[in-house]
């Protein structure tokens, strides 16, 4: 059919054509918002799930939302070499200057802004990775000492209280927050749990992979009052069902059940896996009705397509030894597996690759579902490395 009207685009955060099954998560985030505006407190929360099941569109709905409550939403995507500082303090200012305005000349934005001053000029000492230039002489004494876990608190302190001056709520969306590291995470946590002791208007809205929950570390008991992780999965039958119709039909045309029931099949209801299937099965058939025909002649397509893209990419990153672990992890089949079983397979001691381990741990690659578990955090990464390695 016409690809020009072809309603699925697969794609990180690509907004699809019909959102299915995250009606709760939907509501759950209304209720949170709807509750920090009317000045009640209200838990923060992250949502924890594997590589391409929908959480990064789930933020932006977030966003949206936030946006459309007259609130200040900061989005921002954690990354492996870059510093929470780095990332946070341009969005701060921002906020800050809109603060400030919103409140007609605010004392409060601005004393907000002389310490953002003074936190980035500190950190710029020890990060190094801030660039960082204001016009403003900066706070000394606050949120300047170097240690981020005093200082992260300090400023999002100063800045809340800038935002309840300016009768605002700041909602603080922090993606992949699987790369904080241990440090980040735990000043982040220790942060908002003072926001929540003064009462002040500023959440956190997460979303990552599932180690994300460890890195809580030694701040785990304050983290576990203070947010909810809520987990995303694939979608129900139904649900895959919905997205895939509902698009569809949208556009005039249908898909007989037999067709969705075979992307289920072969998509398990991974999001961004039938997100590709729609995609190719619309463009080979005919019309006006998608078939059974069209998924299997698609499939060729659609299977490439990810390899190409949604699988390579993060394979391409990875040193010869990372990925020899994961053909081991592919062999022995979709897992979890113990890493014994792991390490045997690779002829090898399990010590001697436990830092393989670490290091797919911390590149989003692997995560340990249970204590000496491993997993991918790709979905169906066990069958793409199995189909590469038939290919070499
Ligand atoms: N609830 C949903 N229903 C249908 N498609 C979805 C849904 N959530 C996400 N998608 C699609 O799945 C793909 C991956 O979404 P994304 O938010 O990037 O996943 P993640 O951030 O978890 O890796 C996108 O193409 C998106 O349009
Ligand atoms: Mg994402």
């Amino acid at each position: 059919m016409d690809p020009v009207l072809n309603p699925f685009v697969p794609g990180a955060g690509t907004q699809p054509p019909k959102m299915a099954g995250r009606e709760d998560l939907l509501e759950r985030t209304r209720i949170t918002l709807e509750r920090m505006k009317a000045g009640r407190g209200s838990k923060s929360f992250i949502v924890v799930g594997l590589r391409g099941v929908g959480k990064t569109v789930l933020l932006n709905q977030v966003y949206t939302k936030a946006t459309e409550l007259e609130f200040c939403a900061v989005q921002i995507e954690a990354h492996e070499n870059k510093s929470l500082s780095a990332l946070l303090t341009p969005q701060l200012r921002q906020i800050l200057f809109r603060l400030d305005k919103l409140a007609r000349a605010s004392e409060k934005a601005k004393q907000g802004l002389r310490v953002l001053a003074a936190f980035a000029n500190s950190l710029k000492a020890s990060v190094g990775d801030i660039e960082f230039g204001l016009s403003i002489d900066p706070e000394i004494g606050i949120a300047d000492s170097g240690d981020l876990e005093a200082d992260l608190a300090d400023l999002f302190e100063v800045v809340a209280a800038a935002a309840k001056d300016a009768g605002t709520v700041i909602v603080l969306i922090i993606d992949e927050l699987q790369y904080l590291s241990e440090a980040e995470m735990s000043a982040l946590i220790m942060a908002l749990h003072r926001i929540a002791q003064r009462n002040l208007p500023l959440m956190l809205v997460g979303g990552g992979l599932p180690q994300l929950v460890g890195l809580a570390g030694n701040s785990k008991s304050y983290a576990e009052r203070l947010f909810d992780y809520p987990e995303i999965g694939p979608l129900l039958y139904a649900d895959t069902e919905l997205a895939l119709v509902d698009p569809i039909e949208h556009e005039g045309s249908t898909i007989t059940d037999q067709a969705v029931r075979d992307i289920y099949m072969a998509t398990k209801g991974y999001p961004y896996f039938l997100q590709t299937w729609g995609h190719f099965a619309w463009n080979i058939s005919e019309g006006p009705e998608i078939t059974s025909n069209d998924v299997h002649s698609a499939s060729d397509n659609a299977l490439s397509n990810l390899d190409e893209s949604f699988f390579r990419v993060r394979f391409d990153r990875l040193t010869p030894t990372e990925r020899a672990y994961l053909f081991a992890m592919a062999a022995v089949g979709p897992g979890p597996h113990r890493s014994g079983e792991i390490a045997t397979e690779l002829e090898k001691k399990v010590e001697s690759v436990s830092p393989t381990r670490s290091s797919l741990i911390k590149k989003g690659m692997v995560y340990s579902p249970s204590h000496g578990d491993t997993a991918f955090t790709v979905p169906m990464f066990d069958e793409y490395l199995n189909r590469t390695k038939r290919d070499d």
